[in-house]
């Protein structure tokens, strides 16, 4: 990481389908004791690669947690218009924060991210993206601004996909019955997709995934056999990486190594 920053990992419970537990959030402070100050606690919701969609009980176990530890909240929110679990719900944390009252919904400091290219539109081509600060610190907000108004802006085309994607047709406007038939078509296939993945996926021997609930990727569990791991080791690689590798040197299958604790693969399954 860059600036001199440290990065404290956390992990997510994968047999709980991905949850965020708060004892492992608790570990993960403790952990970086004595070897740097955490400042803040980054949350991607809905996961990526994990597919998991947080719960509201869930996001508010992690608002109490950074007020108690005096965290920046930094929420990763751009996955949020990709939800297909049936009983899944996006809740942005600026919501649940502010439903939690005062003192938590007027102390608590929270930015949440959102990009064009994710959301359903996938418009990765389209570079443009928002970040909403809640509660700063006015005295941190004055660098921020200075940071912003100095950064070169997003280009005329991105800022134009944004302006789209959070001002979008609402019914009785002459575009809306084509928008709505375009976002319900894409809506149909991702669902689709996103299932028959983890059905694919768990066919396969030695792979486990995960329901995909939002998000674009799964992030199946591949069991290797001794050999694989032996082969993987003797070339100098993490098992993971010369699995994936392997699969595209042999099938033309574009899969990432997972760089988790045990070995994951992280694949997109969004073409539509
Ligand atoms: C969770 C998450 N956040 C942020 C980004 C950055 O998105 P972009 O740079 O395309 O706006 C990505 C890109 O893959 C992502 O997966």
């Amino acid at each position: 990481m860059g600036l001199g920053a440290v990065f404290v990992p956390y992990y997510l419970s994968e047999e709980q389908g991905w949850e965020l537990h708060l004892e492992e959030l608790h570990r993960a402070l403790e952990s970086a004791k004595g070897v740097c100050n955490p400042v803040a606690l980054y949350v991607i919701n809905p996961g990526n690669p994990s597919g998991q969609v947080q719960s509201r009980k869930s996001m508010q176990e992690v608002i109490r947690f950074v007020s108690e530890k005096r965290l920046f909240l930094l929420a990763d929110e751009v996955y949020q218009d990709c939800i297909y679990g049936e009983k899944s719900e996006f809740v942005s944390y600026k919501k649940v924060l502010t439903e939690m009252g005062p003192s938590l919904s007027d102390t608590v400091e929270l930015a949440s991210f959102h990009s064009a290219s994710k959301g359903f539109m996938g418009e990765c081509g389209l570079r443009g993206g928002y970040v909403e600060l809640v509660n700063l610190d006015p005295a941190v907000l004055k660098y921020i601004k200075t940071l912003f108004s100095t950064d070169s802006c997003a280009p005329v085309l991105g800022q134009m996909a944004l302006d789209l994607m959070m001002n979008r047709p609402q019914p009785g406007d002459p575009s809306y019955p084509l928008y709505d038939m375009e976002t319900q078509h894409i809506r149909t296939t991702l669902v689709h997709n996103a299932k028959r993945a983890v059905s694919v996926l768990n066919s396969l021997q030695g792979f486990c995934c995960q329901p995909v609930e939002g998000g674009a990727f799964a992030f199946p569990r591949v069991y290797l056999p001794p050999k694989a791991i032996q082969k993987a080791k003797e070339v100098g690689m993490q098992p993971d990486t010369f699995y994936c590798l392997r699969l595209l040197e042999e099938a033309g299958l574009l899969f990432s190594p997972g760089y988790f604790a045990s070995w994951h693969l992280r694949t997109s399954w969004r073409n539509y």
